[in-house]
């Protein structure tokens, strides 16, 4: 297995290509759609950046891998898709994210609720393979229900369950999201063996330093600054809980949470054929 790591920097959020150089086909995990909040403008310029790199290197994609419904970028997954080809998967959980949030968005007509705009829905255990590379998906609820990780070799990728060590773990403040779950999907990983890499979703690395993707369980399991080995369940949802009541809401949440609701698509075009991004007034 051959890692390729991408990191945007305005939303500090790594994109992983998942090579199995004895067939030279990839997964793609989690990638960014670059948009301007401000003038609501798309532009292409990660993607555009793994497009080449994949093609670049002859590859076939032959999936494209979200952890989850991110709600601090919008993902690249119908655009790769569009340039790729390959398929676009989620984990199940994602059923209970759009019953959740379709309604308050009001965008039924152009978002289905049962998570057909996905090519497949994995649940907790399902195998598929990269080539030859055999992957094995976790259910790690806890920063959303829908959160899968994904399990390669000695290898898996955790999008934002724990973070690197000195940062400690995802929050857990989205709606379906919980400290509790979020506790019991750590301690899952600290059962793999300690040379066990961990791909993270995401780093925000002072300025100046270079963003870190990869840890070990571990490292992570005697340093993360949140949860070890022996942290106790209460201690963690407490801390966990706290620090979550400081946070700000994310910039992008609700431009970002309609769209990969739909794969980064941003609905149907109006009569004119302009898209929209729905911003519901009082619903957070
Ligand atoms: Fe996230």
């Amino acid at each position: 297995m051959q890692v390729n790591i991408f990191h945007d920097n305005s939303t500090a959020t790594f994109t992983y290509v998942v090579v199995d150089e004895s067939t030279k086909k990839c997964g793609i995990i989690d990638s960014v759609l670059d948009y301007d909040q401000f003038s609501a403008t798309v532009s292409y310029a990660n993607a555009d950046k793994i497009i080449t790199f994949v093609k670049e290197n002859q590859l076939e994609t032959e999936w494209i891998l979200e952890t989850h419904v991110h709600a601090d970028h919008i993902t690249a997954a119908h655009y790769l898709q569009e340039q790729l080809g390959g398929k676009i998967a989620m984990g199940s959980g994602i059923k209970h994210v759009l019953e959740y949030w379709v309604p308050k968005f009001e965008v039924a007509a152009d978002t289905p609720q049962d998570g057909s705009q996905y090519d497949v829905l994995f649940d907790e255990g399902d195998t598929f393979n990269i080539g030859n590379l055999p992957v094995t998906v976790w259910h790690t609820p806890g920063h959303t229900p829908a959160c899968a990780s994904y399990l390669i070799e000695n290898s898996i990728f955790v999008g934002d369950t724990i973070f690197a060590p000195h940062l400690g773990t995802a929050r857990c403040d989205f709606p379906g999201g919980s400290a509790k779950q979020l506790f019991d999907t750590v301690k899952r990983f600290y059962t793999l063996a300690d040379e066990t890499i961990v791909y993270l979703g995401h780093d925000y690395p002072k300025p100046g330093d270079e963003p870190m993707a990869a840890t070990t369980i571990g490292e992570s399991r005697q340093h993360n600054r949140q949860i070890q080995t022996e942290t106790e369940l209460e201690e963690f949802v407490s801390k966990r809980e706290a620090r979550d009541n400081s946070l700000a809401v994310p910039k992008l949440l609700l431009p970002a949470l309609q769209a990969n609701m739909r794969n980064g698509q941003f609905g149907a075009p109006s009569d004119q054929g302009q898209q929209f991004i729905k911003i519901p007034v009082n619903v957070l």
